[in-house]
């Protein structure tokens, strides 16, 4: 059996005996152990513990220590929300938007999601695994140990499938944990502007019965925003998941007052994400229910809208994730230390409610929060080991420095 021993940690962050979910002001309490040690092993964290507490401890004898002196050992970060399947980069509609153009102008030259289900639909199931599988590689090194990948650029009943497939062969090659989203309904293909009923028939009876014969995802999500599914449509595709045991988790109030939080509460949705555009009555239906709200500062920060309204979300109760939304169009970036950032530094989170949300609450907007998202006994061996920081709180204050130094996924180091 293989044990690694980590010794000295500076500050063993996020140990928790029990991990529900954190809401309000739950977020900010960030358990901690300080002069600490941590022993994995194969792929579980068997022990911790003071270094005062490991020289009376009678532990196995380890293959491996690694002596972290001055640095922090966190859980990995838990990405509950990406698009990280996708087939081509979509730079040249940055610069159109740096010279002015509209995001009306830009899909009218074929741009936006059009322009990326046009590219998947062109690529090979193997082309698309293999770029897919360069951008996880790069993730797991900025410390990402667990996360969500929609479909939604294929838009044909091939496209979608090729692209489920793909995310279930990571999921098999992958030492993360991989959970997957059905979302055909990401927009409405050109043959069906006209004619949204029958591409809602394609997704409910073409795409959906193959997606729960060959167990192709966890979940189900709609684009709820107006000129795109409107709560009536979102209600009915998810619904329609529902029966093939695939759980809302939904697109929300990203550009308007979509309604979708409030459907995506009624439907008992995993969690409603993005939440740009909140008002009052968003917010307290979300603070009254067991919904996570997730919220992906770096698409508002891309599209240069306003930030998530994160502290009046915690004020009110709520229980909030945070996740990279990583998309060739609105995200093109998965890198969790950043979104930590930014939500300090424009949302004003406090460093550990933004680690708790991009951790703990992270894996439990996916489901997994029994095997990831902090430091307990019995989960698994998923951790980042910084550089030698002086505090906490300085991984957002430094934004642009790396500060990791290590990261180990299922026991091993990468
Ligand atoms: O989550 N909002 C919808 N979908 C993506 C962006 C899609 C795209 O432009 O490719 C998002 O931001
Ligand atoms: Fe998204």
């Amino acid at each position: 059996m293989a044990a690694i021993l980590i010794t000295n940690i500076k500050q063993l962050v996020n140990v928790r005996e029990q991990w529900q979910v954190l809401r309000g002001k739950e977020l900010a309490q960030l358990p901690c152990i300080s002069n600490a040690y941590l022993l994995i092993e194969d792929d579980t964290i068997v022990s911790y513990g003071t270094m005062e507490q490991l020289a009376s401890a009678n532990e196995a004898v380890p293959t491996e220590i690694i002596d972290a002196t001055g640095k922090l050992v966190l859980p990995t970060w838990c990405d509950s929300h990406t698009h990280l399947v996708f087939a081509a980069s979509r730079e040249n509609e940055f610069i159109d938007k740096l010279k002015g153009l509209s995001y009306a102008e830009i899909a009218a030259r074929g741009g936006g999601i059009l322009n990326s289900a046009r590219k998947l639909n062109e690529v090979t199931e193997d082309e698309l695994f293999n770029l897919a599988w360069k951008r996880l590689d790069e993730l797991m090194r900025l410390g990402t140990g667990a996360i969500e990948i929609k479909s939604g650029y294929g838009l044909t009943v091939p496209g979608e499938l090729k692209m489920l497939r793909v995310i279930k062969k990571l999921r098999g090659s992958a030492k993360v944990t991989i959970k997957a989203t059905f979302l055909g309904a990401h927009t409405y293909p050109v043959e069906y502007k006209d004619d949204h009923a029958a591409y809602i028939d394609l997704i409910i009876n073409e795409m959906l019965p193959v997606i729960g014969r060959e167990q192709l995802a966890d979940y189900i999500d709609v684009f709820c925003e107006t000129g795109f599914f409107s709560p009536a449509e979102t209600e009915m595709i998810c619904k329609a998941g529902m029966q093939y045991g695939l759980k809302p988790k939904i697109h929300a109030n990203q550009l308007n007052l979509s309604g979708g939080v409030q459907t995506g509460v009624a439907l008992g949705a995993v969690s409603v994400d993005h939440l740009e555009t909140m008002d009052e009555g968003a917010i307290k239906t979300l603070a009254g229910s067991s919904t996570i709200g997730t919220l992906l500062p770096t698409a508002a920060f891309f599209l240069r809208m306003p930030f998530q309204p994160a502290r009046a979300l915690i004020d009110a109760g709520c229980a909030i994730a945070l996740a990279s939304d990583f998309n060739p169009g609105s995200s093109p970036s998965g890198n969790m230390n950043l979104v930590v950032n930014m939500s300090c530094i424009q949302m004003k989170m406090l460093p550990e409610e933004a680690i708790n949300a991009a951790t703990l609450n992270g894996a439990w907007a996916m489901e997994c929060a029994d095997q990831l998202g902090s430091i307990s006994v019995g989960k698994k061996a998923n951790l980042i080991i910084t550089k030698p920081v002086p505090s906490l709180a300085y991984l957002p204050y430094a934004f642009g420095s790396n500060l990791i130094e290590q990261v180990i996924i299922g026991g091993e180091r990468l």
